[in-house]
C-alpha cells in the first residue's frame, strides 16, 4: 500500500451527530495540557503519561524554574507511554505500514516512524488535528511516511489484511468496541499485532462509579469496562497476547499534573478512581489470528 494509493478516495468523515460532536470537540481543543508539554520537543500527544517522577529533574517547589521542569518531566512520562505501546508492537519491518487510529496531534505516529521506520497512516474526526499532524511530518521532513486524515476509525480507507500493527491510543472510549475491533481485525495482517491503551472501568468494583460518569462527562465519551475489551477483541479474532495493569504506573504522572498550573479540573477524578479502584489504565496487546 503506497501513502498516495487511498488519498484520492473519498474520506468519509463523521458519520454520526455523536462523531460530529468529537470532531469539534477536538477541532477546538487547546489546552494548555495539550499544546504546551508538546511544545517540549515538537511531539504533540493527547494521552496520559507513565513511570516514576524523576524527583532530581523537576527540583524542589521554590525553583524559579521549577513549572517548566514539570510540564518537561510530565511530557517525558507520556512520551515513555507511547514507547511502552510499540514495544508491545513486537518487530516491525521498515517496509511496513502501521495504522494509528484516533491519532490526535499525531506525535505517536512521529516516535514510531522514527523507531521502525515505516508508513505510518493516522485517523482523527478532527481535521485541525490532521492538518496539524500532518503540518509537522512536512517539518520533520517525514511526510512521505506519517500521514493523518479525517476519518472515521470504524471505516477506514485501507485495504484489507495488509497493515502489519495498529493501535489505538486513548481513543476507544468513542466507539463500539465490537465495531472498532472488527475494523482493526479486517485491516490487519493475519499475524499482525493490535494493541490499545486506555483507561476502563472495573468489573470487580461493580458498575461504573461517580468519578468514571464524571470522567465520561467530562470527555463526552463512554468509558468501557474491561470486560468489554476482552470480549469484544475474542469475538473478532483478536487474541490477546498481554494485559498489563498500567494502574500503579500512571498514578505518579497524575499526581504530579495535580500540583502543576496545568490543571483541567479532571485530576482528581482520576486519582480518586485509580486508588479506589473502580477505574484502571490497562495496556492490552493482540494477535489478528
Ligand atoms: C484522547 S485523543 C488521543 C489522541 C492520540 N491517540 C494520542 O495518543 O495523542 C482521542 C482521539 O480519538 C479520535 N477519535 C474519536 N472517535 C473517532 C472516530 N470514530 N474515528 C476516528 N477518530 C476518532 C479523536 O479525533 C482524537 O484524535
Amino acid at each position: 500500500m503506497s501513502l498516495t494509493d487511498d488519498i484520492t478516495a473519498a474520506i468519509p468523515g463523521p458519520a454520526t451527530p455523536y462523531q460530529g460532536d468529537i470532531a469539534r470537540y477536538w477541532d477546538h481543543e487547546a489546552r494548555p495540557v495539550n499544546l504546551r508539554l508538546g511544545d517540549v520537543d515538537g511531539l504533540y500527544h493527547h494521552h496520559y503519561g507513565i513511570g516514576d517522577v524523576d524527583q532530581a529533574a523537576i527540583g524542589d517547589p521554590s525553583d524559579s524554574e521549577r513549572e517548566k521542569k514539570v510540564i518537561t518531566e510530565l511530557h517525558r512520562l507520556e512520551s515513555a507511554q507511547a514507547e511502552l505501546l510499540f514495544d508491545h508492537l513486537g518487530p516491525i519491518p521498515a517496509d511496513a505500514t502501521l495504522v494509528d487510529a484516533g491519532c490526535g496531534r499525531g506525535g505517536s505516529m512521529v516516535m514510531a516512524h522514527q523507531r521502525f521506520g515505516c508508513r505510518v497512516q493516522g485517523v482523527t474526526l478532527s481535521a485541525k488535528q490532521a492538518e496539524f499532524g500532518n503540518d509537522r511530518a512536512h517539518e520533520l521532513g517525514i511526510g512521505d511516511f506519517v500521514r493523518s486524515q479525517v476519518c472515521n476509525m470504524l471505516d477506514m480507507p485501507f485495504e484489507t489484511g495488509q497493515v502489519a500493527g495498529s493501535w489505538n491510543n486513548e481513543s476507544s472510549m468513542y466507539v463500539d468496541l465490537h465495531d472498532l475491533f472488527a475494523e482493526h481485525a479486517r485491516i490487519l495482517a493475519v499475524g499482525g499485532r493490535y494493541v490499545t491503551v486506555t483507561g476502563c472501568w472495573n468489573p470487580a468494583y461493580g458498575q461504573p462509579s461517580k468519578w468514571v460518569s464524571q470522567i465520561n462527562a467530562h470527555f463526552e465519551c463512554n468509558i468501557h469496562s474491561r470486560r468489554e475489551y476482552l470480549r469484544a477483541m475474542a469475538d473478532n479474532r483478536l487474541v490477546p497476547q498481554a494485559v498489563i495493569d498500567l494502574t500503579p504506573a500512571t498514578l505518579p504522572y497524575w499526581e504530579l499534573r495535580a500540583t502543576s498550573s496545568l490543571v483541567t479540573g479532571i485530576e482528581e477524578a482520576f486519582i480518586n478512581s485509580y486508588r479506589d479502584g473502580s477505574f484502571q489504565y490497562v495496556l492490552i496487546a493482540a494477535d489478528r489470528v
